[in-house]
């Protein structure tokens, strides 16, 4: 790694009179023996390659290598300097970035290229070489914004590599199998029955009073086999998501490309919106451009449901004794934009979910997993009685912000849930159990008074997906399904007729 950095320092005063040539010289031999090497291996680290003063200007041309990077060895230079100046009542006004030269050693990864960084002017990229011409100013290198950009490159380079391998998948356990009472796709014969209606939205369906009664069948299994003799409870999580909850989350690393919007109007003043209702009312069209204009981003809708819980913990120090915590959310929608992989019930941009989040130290975390993994077992061997596997896979919580691969813990990680559907033959993921390690309580800082960490785990049960992993391999006749589910389930209502 080579940097090469031309930067002009302004003073408040012109430096011919006050600060001897001799003395700046002396600075110079100073930072180049001493004070920019400081920290870095022998013969490594920073140098001013190049310096001169003009009136009440130091231009200055620092090169350095990895160890004290050119940009710190700024930062660390002005402050001494400073130091010296002010001996002679003169001050630094400012710094101007002329030029930042950043190289790195690159081996073009297949399939990577880097066509535009943000704060980078030019990017050349040559046989084992990846240069980038800077465009900050001193505040970009005060926020590190040349540290950021190299670990950017490097994470974009270690995403290609993974996407080489595949996803890390790991057989954990198998059921006995079962016995399919149907071949068919539920989505299509739900649709037919007139059990579900497709919605206006995309990927998004109205549910009729029997699917209904199904998912709350599923939901009363779980609140009574689970959530109840463990203690859970519940609590209503919010489902707009502001931005600054997913700057916590990591998911504001990767969230981009999946998620759905919110925005709320510039003003609610009636006559900066008349425009777009008087075009309404002539054309019977909605203006979205239009509309467009008159809107702010200001965060999406809920994606991964436990992360705006962690805003009520926010900054907060809990006693060690109140530990473990176990609730639930079961309050609302979660959305993805699935783009083109949308189907049927099993994927889907609108769905429900019941979300599951406990927390506690390490060892508590760990072992109420294990409480949960049973808990399931039991629900899809005796109640459901559905064919089901169990798989180690890359944590929801690394995959949603971009990163593949495996997390190298093994503490911390999730399993997916996954289950046949005969109709395809193919493995579809219903729900996942994850122990997230101390990365929610770190990163909306929730503290314990012991000190020690704490930590969390959530577990997604997407109603959707159990509906469609029971429904594909039982059908939709009640007499093929146990009798535990026919019990909790009762009757379906027969409700609308059409002509
Ligand atoms: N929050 C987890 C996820 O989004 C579990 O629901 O996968
Ligand atoms: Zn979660």
């Amino acid at each position: 790694m080579e940097f090469e950095l031309k930067a002009v320092l302004k003073c408040s005063s012109s430096l011919s009179g006050a600060a001897s040539p001799s003395e700046i010289t002396e600075f110079v031999t100073y930072c180049n023996a001493d004070l920019l090497k400081r920290g870095a291996p022998p013969g490594c680290g920073a140098e001013i390659a190049g310096w001169n003063v003009a009136e009440d200007k130091i231009e200055l041309k620092i090169v350095s290598d990895r160890f004290v990077r050119a940009h710190d060895a700024l930062l660390r230079l002005k402050k001494e300097l400073g130091k010296l100046l002010g001996k002679h009542r003169i001050g630094i006004r400012g710094v101007e970035i002329e030029d930042y030269k950043i190289a790195l050693d690159w081996e073009a990864e297949e399939g990577l290229k880097i066509r535009k960084l943000p704060f980078v002017r030019e990017i050349k990229q040559e046989e084992g070489r990846l240069e980038l011409l800077l465009d900050v100013d001193e505040s970009m290198l005060d926020k590190r914004i040349p540290d950021r950009l190299i670990r950017l490159l490097e994470d974009k380079r270690d995403a290609v590599r993974w996407k080489g391998k595949s996803e890390h998948w790991e057989l954990l356990f198998e059921s006995e199998q079962r016995q399919f009472h149907f071949d068919k796709d539920p989505t299509e014969e739900m649709l037919k029955r007139g059990w579900l209606q497709h919605a206006a939205g995309r990927g998004q369906y109205v549910y009729g009073p029997q699917i209904t009664k199904i998912f709350r069948a599923f939901e009363k299994i779980l609140l009574d086999e689970l959530c109840t003799p463990l203690g859970y409870k519940e609590m209503i999580f919010p489902k707009f998501v502001a931005w600054d909850v997913w700057k916590k989350s990591g998911h504001a690393k990767g969230i981009y490309p999946e998620a759905y919007y919110v925005c709320t109007p510039k003003t609610r003043d009636p006559e900066y919106w008349e425009d777009v209702m008087d075009y309404f009312k002539v054309t019977n069209e909605v203006p979205v451009d239009m509309i467009m204009g008159k809107i702010e981003n200001v965060g999406g809708m809920c994606y991964a449901q436990c992360p705006p819980f962690w805003v009520f913990l926010q900054g907060k120090i809990m006693p060690d004794e109140i530990l473990p915590i176990m609730v639930f959310d079961r309050s609302g929608t979660s959305h993805r934009y699935e783009s083109g992989g949308l189907h049927g019930i099993e994927r889907l941009d609108e769905f429900h979910r019941v979300e599951i989040l406990w927390m506690g130290t390490k060892q508590q975390a760990i072992e109420h997993s294990k409480v949960l993994q049973e808990k399931y077992r039991h629900i899809f061997n005796d109640i459901l009685d559905i064919a089901w596997r169990e798989a180690w896979v890359t944590p929801w919580f690394m995959a949603q912000e971009g990163k593949a691969g495996l997390a190298e813990i093994k503490e911390a990680g999730t399993i997916d849930y996954e289950a046949v559907l005969p109709y395809s033959g193919k493995w579809l993921e219903f729900q996942n159990v994850s122990v997230n390690g101390d990365k929610y309580p770190k990163g909306f800082s929730v503290k314990l008074q012991s000190g020690e960490d704490l930590w969390s785990g959530c577990s997604g049960v997407g109603l959707e997906r159990w509906a469609a992993v029971f429904l594909a391999q039982k059908g939709l006749d009640a007499e093929n399904w146990p009798e535990k589910f026919r019990s909790v389930v009762g009757e379906l209502p027969e409700v609308f007729r059409f002509l």
